[in-house]
């Protein structure tokens, strides 16, 4: 494949190579080339204090970017990597400050996605790789969407269609304490995590923190369009009640009867915690280009499988 030999002599020579993972697409960079993550920080205009995860090609490369691994980092990685989960383990010495915003930390990840993978294996060593979007906005779950928010400041963009987990990955803290920590929730879900270690998994807000976290910004995976998220029985006296003023809005639910309210776009939504990750960044960006006054999203289930993408909701709904 000529497309992924080009993409590997781009990034040794310290260019930008979006490509797809299984969660969202990610800007990848050379994460031993300090000119190279800096590059990355000034495209996404992302804060030098936000970290980036290293991308790896497989669990035996985690002990060149991390060390005094514990045995439940291992016992994670034989279980979910390749897959949607990153851990935050204690960085090796030579890890650039650039790459973990100067904490004593690093995040590491082994995607699945085949693209991720081959470019990976290819490449032989960590890519940093944040989602290729701007600073605070949606994720891009396309290469459509990744040259919508990059454009040409990207040597490459690899398509992989649309990506098949939908939200970013859980990132998981293994350094803090005896507990393992969930820092941002994904779909891995704490259970799946304690069910494995057969350990208790805390959540960020069962311990209190004053490290840096993921997603701790207050506005972020969001849409320009004001977002709002709405109880499922609140959901159709709100639409009754809206004004011309408030109209056309769209309403992402996952009930599949018509409202018929007019000015109102319904968006039916997958009823499964999974369908709707998958589809969830590209309707909300559809959405958010069709300019309506507002969006509206019905409230998900409350259980563990729904966590991570009740946890994008919010922040989608915080507006800036
Ligand atoms: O699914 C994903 O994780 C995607 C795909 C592309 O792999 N990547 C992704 O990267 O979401 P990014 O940079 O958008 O989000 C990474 C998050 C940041 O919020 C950052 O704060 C956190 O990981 N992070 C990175 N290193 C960390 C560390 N050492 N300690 C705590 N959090 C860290
Ligand atoms: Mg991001």
């Amino acid at each position: 494949m000529t497309d992924l030999s080009q993409a590997v002599s781009i990034l040794r020579n310290g260019g930008l190579v979006a490509f797809p993972t299984e969660t969202v697409y990610g800007l990848g960079a050379d994460a031993r080339n300090e000119h190279a993550v800096q590059r990355v920080f000034a495209v996404k205009q992302r804060p030098a204090n936000h970290p980036l995860i290293v991308h790896l090609a497989d669990a035996q490369q985690m002990s060149a970017w991390a060390q005094e691994i514990p045995d439940a980092a291992w016992q994670l990685a034989k279980h979910f990597w390749p897959g949607p989960l990153t851990l935050v383990l204690r960085k090796q010495p030579q890890v650039l400050a650039v790459v973990t915003g100067g904490q004593e930390t690093v995040a590491l990840r082994v995607p699945a996605h085949p693209i991720a993978q081959a470019l990976l294996q290819a490449f032989g060593d960590g890519l940093v790789a944040p989602s290729a979007n701007q600073f605070t906005h949606l994720s891009p779950t396309t290469a459509e969407a990744v040259y919508a928010e990059l454009g040409e400041q990207v040597d490459v963009i690899l398509d992989g269609g649309l990506c098949e987990v939908g939200v970013e990955s859980t990132i998981l803290d293994l350094t803090e304490s005896r507990v393992p920590r969930i820092l941002r929730p994904g779909m891995i879900t704490r259970l799946q995590i304690a069910h494995v270690l057969r350990q208790e998994v805390f959540t960020k807000e069962q311990m209190a923190t004053d490290i840096l976290a993921p997603g701790m910004h207050p506005v972020h995976y969001a849409p320009r369009t004001k977002t709002m998220l709405l109880a499922p029985e609140k959901l159709l006296g709100f639409l009754h009640a809206l004004l011309a003023d408030d109209l056309p809005c769209a309403v992402l639910t996952r009930h599949a009867e018509p409202f018929a309210v007019s000015g109102v776009e319904q968006i039916i939504m997958a009823r499964d915690a999974a369908g709707y990750a998958h589809e969830l960044y590209d309707a909300l960006r559809t959405v958010d280009d069709a300019r309506f006054k507002y969006i509206i999203v019905e409230d998900v289930p409350r259980t563990a499988e729904w966590e991570a993408i009740r946890d994008r909701l919010q922040k989608a709904s915080r507006n800036r």
